[in-house]
């Protein structure tokens, strides 16, 4: 059989790997059990736009979650990590009509400063604060578009210049109903046009042969546009 010969395998939504994230929210009333800060997993989310910041998620109605997000419109993304992985799977089989998450998880709700109900997960490494914008009914479920109001990290992913560097979190992505804790690094953006400097730089390793370099090298300099 010839390496590329395809054979169809199924109309579904096969789009992998994604994020599997975490995303809080609490109802209005603090006096009611039912509004207690709750935890749902989620795949279906994805960035969706740069300025403003905007993401979307996707949550069923039947999910505890889209009542509190629909009541106060605000949630935070909570992105996963390795200590957090099974807490992650727990959040996605379990619903907060239920039982406190937080509690059965062990995990730290904290109040986000910058949303009015919302609460956070300490211990995740990134926590992304979201107020709703629009919600687009599809079929099975209902899109929150969300702007991203404030976003926290963990001090020690960041190096002494500031920067962020994800890279030390040990984050987990969610590949065809399976979790798995990204490992090696290949490249940056840009790396395969990268020059020399900046690809040993990037890498800590020189570039062994460059396929681009012909290409690269005939074309006028361009600004960064994404
Ligand atoms: C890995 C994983 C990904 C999931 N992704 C979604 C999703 O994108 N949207 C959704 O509505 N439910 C998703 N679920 C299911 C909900 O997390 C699950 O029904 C949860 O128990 C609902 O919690 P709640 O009722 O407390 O909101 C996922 C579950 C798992 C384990």
């Amino acid at each position: 059989m010839a390496k590329h010969e395809k054979t169809d395998v199924g109309i579904s939504t096969i789009l992998n790997p994604v994020p599997v994230v975490m995303i809080s929210s609490a109802g209005k009333d603090p006096e009611d059990p039912s509004s207690r800060p709750n935890i749902v997993t989620v795949a279906w989310a994805g960035t969706i736009n740069s300025e403003p910041p905007m993401v979307s998620v996707s949550i069923r109605k039947s999910r505890h979650s889209h009542k509190l997000i629909t009541e106060t419109g605000e949630f935070v993304i909570n992105l996963v990590n390795k200590a957090l992985a099974k807490n992650c799977d727990y959040c996605g089989v379990r619903s907060g009509k239920d039982e406190d998450k937080f509690l059965s998880c062990g995990l730290k709700a904290v109040k986000a400063d910058c949303l009015d109900y919302a609460y956070y997960i300490e211990e995740s490494p990134v926590n992304i604060f979201c107020k709703v914008r629009e919600i687009k009914e599809l079929g099975s479920h209902d899109m929150f578009i969300a702007e991203i109001v404030g976003v926290k990290a963990d001090k020690y992913l960041l190096d002494d210049e500031g920067r962020l560097c994800l890279d030390k979190a040990k984050m987990v992505a969610y590949n065809h109903g399976e979790y798995f804790i990204l490992g090696e690094k290949l490249g940056f953006f840009g790396y395969s046009v990268a020059s020399d400097e900046v690809f040993e730089k990037r890498m800590g390793y020189k570039k062994e042969h460059d396929k681009y370099k012909r290409i690269r090298e005939a074309e006028p300099k361009k600004g960064k546009k994404y």
